[in-house]
């Protein structure tokens, strides 16, 4: 059974991710990144000069390759998030998304919770973000109330069944995203939330009308695990670690002779510039990350972020000297060695 939670749940709910993303992720770990490495050459053949970390998502070209991803906005310390994430990000020349703003559709005072990341990061590229359940009306005001570049849709089935008050019955889910692509003038990102997309389910999005996916893969931020600790058994704990990851997507999705034709984002996961160009490298137009970025900015502020955040760019710059690439692009034709746990799944799809 599920019911539908009031306005001041919704907006506790919000308060309770933010906070247990930090003390439950606070660890960073291994993840399938490290099924990931590279054959080095020793002559490279190019010049950090050279190196063109730029790539076009969109329809629009990004100065950096990869982005914050969604999380919050709606209340008093999630808007405080956003505005923090939304400097650093302005700064620095990266794309940002917003978190859901359902909380905003249903009570427009809090708008402004949301809207804080235009105003504070007036020329980026901005995604909205809803999930499948809104009418393309609401889709629409999303979209508007931050004047966005994209929408992003999430979609968190694994998340919603455990959650005690969360939806149950997913079957109009392909319908509603396709009504949602046809109502907004944006191109639609279709996105999980770190339990992955498989080729199957970014089929039934290519039918459905989206313009990219982000494939969100396990072995970051783990949304049963957040789940299971709001609640009162935490009986759930034998679920987390479901999903995934975004390695194996990208190769289930992209490797072999018949791609996925739709772009192809990656996140989940991702704790350092080398997981940025170990996805890139598995065919990824740009990456996502949402808990390392959130937990820099709690931890040392809006100014250690924005470092942060050039920081990574010029180690991108580095790392794909280091491989001899002089654009995102030339990233795919590395030698990438996929090996372990990974390697063995990625068999079983029948991915070589
Ligand atoms: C999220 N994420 C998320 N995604 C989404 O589409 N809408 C949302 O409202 C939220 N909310 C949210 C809150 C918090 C606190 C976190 C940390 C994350 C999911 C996020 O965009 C991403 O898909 C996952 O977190 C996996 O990436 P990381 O965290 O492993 O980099």
């Amino acid at each position: 059974m599920s019911f539908e939670p009031t306005a001041s749940e919704r907006a506790v709910r919000k308060d309770e991710h933010l906070d247990l993303a930090v003390r439950l992720h606070g660890q960073e770990r291994p993840n399938a990144f490290d099924d990931v490495s590279f054959m080095h050459h020793a002559l490279p053949g190019t010049a950090t000069g050279l190196a063109d970390t730029g790539t076009t998502v969109c329809g629009v070209r990004w100065e950096v390759p990869f982005y914050i991803n969604a999380m919050t906005g709606g209340t008093q310390a999630t808007a405080q998030v956003n505005a923090g994430l939304a400097r650093a990000a302005a700064e620095a020349g990266v794309a940002i998304a917003c978190g859901s703003q359902h909380i905003a559709l249903r009570e427009p005072e809090r708008a402004d919770g949301f809207q804080v990341i235009r105003r504070e990061a007036p020329d980026a590229f901005v995604l909205a973000n809803v999930g499948p359940t809104v009418t393309g009306e609401q889709a629409l005001r999303a979209v508007e109330m931050l004047q966005a570049d994209a929408l992003q849709v999430h979609l968190n089935v694994a998340q919603e069944l455990i959650m005690p008050e969360g939806d149950r019955d997913f079957r109009d889910w392909a319908g509603r995203i396709a009504a949602i692509a046809d109502a907004v003038p944006v191109p639609v990102v279709a996105k999980e939330v770190g339990f992955g997309l498989s080729r199957r389910t970014i089929a039934t999005l290519t039918q459905a009308g989206v313009d990219a996916v982000d494939v969100a893969g396990a072995g970051g931020t783990d949304f049963i695990a957040i789940e299971n600790e709001r609640r009162p058994h935490r009986d759930y704990s034998y679920l987390t670690g479901w999903g995934q990851s975004a390695v194996l997507c990208l190769l289930e999705s992209l490797s072999g002779d018949d791609p996925v034709t739709l772009p192809v984002l990656a996140s989940g996961g991702v704790r350092t510039p080398l997981d940025v160009v170990r996805a890139l490298a598995l065919g990824a137009r740009a990456v996502g990350v949402s808990g390392h970025f959130l937990r820099t900015l709690v931890a040392d502020g809006a100014n250690t972020l924005r470092r942060e955040l050039r920081s990574w760019t010029e180690h991108v710059r580095t790392l794909m000297t280091l491989l001899g690439a002089a654009s995102v692009e030339q990233l795919r034709h590395t030698d990438v060695l996929v090996t372990g746990r990974t390697a063995e799944q990625a068999r079983l799809l029948g991915v070589d």
